[in-house]
């Protein structure tokens, strides 16, 4: 059988009495962009060292293809490529005595010098590892997860610390990888990344998947296609008719409709306030975006 991708069935890892991911069930179809999502301490990094083989789960099952990773973890290193939230060097070696080192390693593997180009580090590529900024460590660390030509690559907040565009050219890497046919899972606090970025996407918290799909289907799950909001002294209230409205709420000066079809909600309030003779004032309208969801789903916003 093909793309049978990576299978994580319910992974249990317990420190003491906490358990930072619990009865964890996900599956990656190979070859797509996947997001990990979920706030601080959510236990996306413990989840990725487990697949990673870096940790040893409690409980469950992990697949990719047709390999057992929790029992063959070898056969996984060698396919795998792995950028670590912190990734520690050898402080004096230099970028590019680096990366020959982890080269060296593998038997598969790509080749230095192109890594070095494709992560922009040419110009760093004789500096020491302890002169690099955050954010040229962050590729170089990205090189060294490339460079065993690794059929799935983890990348644990990638783009932390980098600025906008070192971030951009790191999105064009990661739909490069992709365009090659890798995997790519990546876990980010940035939203405009997951919707830019990933296929899929899954919303964990407390170590427990709340839900998961594209970021299209998740915002059309979990919220309506629209926010319209206006002043409250328009005079809208609760039994007011119209159109496609699912709920109409009076907050505070505000009074918020959530709406299913946009056009049709505001049509009918314009025709409405024209019958009452009302004016609309203070009006605003949004669509609902990822935020939106994860702050429904985990009661917390992405990054604290
Ligand atoms: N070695 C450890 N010993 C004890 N507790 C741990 C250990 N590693 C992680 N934890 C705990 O497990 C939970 C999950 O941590 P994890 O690092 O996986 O979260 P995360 O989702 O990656 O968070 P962040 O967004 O902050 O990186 C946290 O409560 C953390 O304190
Ligand atoms: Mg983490």
């Amino acid at each position: 059988m093909e793309g049978k991708g990576l299978r994580l069935e319910n992974i249990t890892k317990r420190y003491g009495t906490l358990t930072a991911v619990d009865h964890l069930t996900l599956t990656v179809p190979s070859g797509i962009v996947f997001g990990l999502l979920g706030p601080n301490g959510a236990g996306k990094t413990t989840t990725l060292e487990i697949v990673e083989g870096l940790r040893r789960p409690d409980e469950g099952h992990i697949w990719w293809e047709d390999i057992d990773i929790v029992h063959h973890p070898e056969q996984g290193r060698s396919r795998f490529g792995v950028q670590l939230q912190t990734s520690a060097f050898f402080e004096l070696l230099t970028v590019k005595e680096t990366l020959e080192l982890f080269h060296s390693f593998y038997h598969r593997h790509l080749n230095v010098a192109q890594l070095i180009s494709r992560l922009d580090l040419k110009e760093k590529q004789n500096a020491r590892v302890e002169g690099l900024s955050g954010g040229q460590r962050q590729r170089l660390a990205l090189a060294v997860a490339l460079v065993n030509d690794p059929e799935v690559v983890f990348l644990d907040e990638p783009s932390a610390g980098l600025d906008p565009q070192a971030r951009r050219n790191l999105w064009d890497v990661i739909l490069g990888l992709k365009a090659e046919g890798r995997t790519v899972v990546l876990t980010t606090h940035y939203m405009e990344e997951a919707e830019f970025l990933a296929d899929r996407l899954a919303i964990i918290d407390r170590g427990r998947v709340l839900d998961e799909g594209s970021p299209r289907e998740l915002i059309q799950r979990h919220m309506p296609a629209a926010v319209i909001e206006m002043s409250r002294t328009v005079g809208i209230t609760a039994s007011t008719p119209l159109p496609a409205a699912r709920e109409i709420e009076e907050r505070d000066e505000t009074t918020m409709i959530i709406s299913d079809r946009l056009e049709d909600t505001l049509v009918g309030l314009v025709n409405w306030a024209q019958d009452q003779g009302r004016e609309i004032t203070g009006l605003s309208t949004r669509s609902a975006t990822l935020e939106d969801v994860f702050l429904k789903l985990t009661g917390r916003s992405l990054r604290e």
